[in-house]
């Protein structure tokens, strides 16, 4: 089994980020026989229009990633833009995309739907996303719900391929994460970069505490007994709580007689405590560029490997090849 998956860095990672993908991710990276991660920078070059910060951003992104314990020796981790031949294989199944296939992606729908212009480069999104999935003979694709249109996508350009040119590609698969516990943000709306309302994993501990000092709660009486349920307070401390914990806090809740600022400092405690390790481990990767280069580059180099070998073998099915 080849697991891949692709991250666009567009923004720092948030806990929604981590605990709804990332860390899932990572886990794959046992079971599978081979996992490919990679950093989605030609996919965020459709948003991000400032060079510097595209760069750094990338380079964040890899440093994240390898923190929060993406391992080198058991996954192949490389920038998208490092594989050449995926824009390559891009072009050859744009030549056979009908329009409408991406008139109906959400992406695009959504933007037109907000008024707004969307750019060429967003419009054919899905068909470097099925590129970037094809070129690896990827079998599993782990992903959000919010990206199962593109693996169908994707599922239909080969399925089209295959079907005018012969067997060229490996039909993949997604592998649609749990993320039936969507994290809630500081309105208690979904957090979302979008919406302002982050908690990034890795801002600095003492702007994290102001941050979960000002998470909007209620405004019910100390004595009040409160439903943990429904509260996204409690949702947020659940995260990072041991089953003991959270079932004190729980019952707490039931009986009242607590103050919602007492959970937000177990919080911010909880939370620190919970990503002390990767923060250490992010410090130092910060302080070797060169390694993380390194990591990168012998990724690259994996992936290009076989991004070639499955080029050809389009090439040589549609005839671009003598
Ligand atoms: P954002 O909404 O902040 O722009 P992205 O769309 O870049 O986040 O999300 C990247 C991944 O993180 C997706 O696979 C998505 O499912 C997951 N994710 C994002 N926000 C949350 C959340 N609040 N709870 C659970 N998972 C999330
Ligand atoms: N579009 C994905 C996202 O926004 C990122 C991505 C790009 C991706 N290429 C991919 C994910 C290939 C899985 C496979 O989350």
């Amino acid at each position: 089994m080849r697991v891949l998956s692709g991250i666009q860095p567009t923004g720092r990672f948030h806990w929604g980020n981590y605990f709804g993908a990332i860390r899932q991710y990572i886990e794959l990276q046992d079971e599978a026989e081979d996992a490919f991660y990679f950093i989605a920078n030609l996919h965020a070059l459709t948003t991000v229009r400032d060079p510097e910060r595209l760069r750094q951003l990338t380079t964040d992104a890899a440093i994240d990633l390898l923190a929060l314990g993406l391992d080198p020796d058991r996954a192949t981790l490389f920038v998208q833009s490092d594989v050449p031949e995926v824009s390559e294989l891009c072009w050859l199944l744009l030549t056979g995309t009908s329009m409408g296939l991406l008139e109906r992606s959400h992406a695009y729908k959504d933007k037109k739907a907000k008024g707004l212009t969307a750019g060429a480069g967003l419009f054919a999104y899905p068909v470097l996303q099925a590129a970037d999935i094809l070129a690896y003979d990827s079998d599993t694709v782990p992903v959000g719900e919010d990206q199962v249109q593109h693996i169908e996508v994707c599922r239909d350009l080969a399925a089209g391929f295959n079907h005018h040119f012969g067997e060229t590609f490996v039909m993949p698969k997604a592998k649609v994460l749990d993320t039936s516990a969507k994290v809630p943000g500081t309105d208690g709306e979904k957090m979302s970069k979008s919406y302002g309302n982050t908690l990034d994993v890795f801002e600095e501990p003492k702007v994290l505490k102001k941050q979960i000092m000002r998470i909007v709660t209620d405004s019910r009486p100390v004595e009040e007994p409160k439903d943990p349920q429904s509260d996204h307070l409690f949702q947020l401390y659940s995260l990072f709580a041991d089953d003991a914990a959270r079932k004190e806090l729980a019952e707490r809740y039931c009986s009242g007689g607590f103050g919602y600022g007492e959970v937000k400092k177990k919080l911010a405690e909880l939370s620190e405590g919970f990503f002390a390790e990767p923060r250490a481990r992010r410090a130092e990767l910060e302080s070797e560029p060169q390694r993380v280069r390194e990591i990168l580059g012998d990724g690259a180099a994996v992936a290009r490997k076989k991004a070639a070998e499955v080029l050809l073998r389009a090439q040589n099915a549609c005839g671009v090849r003598p």
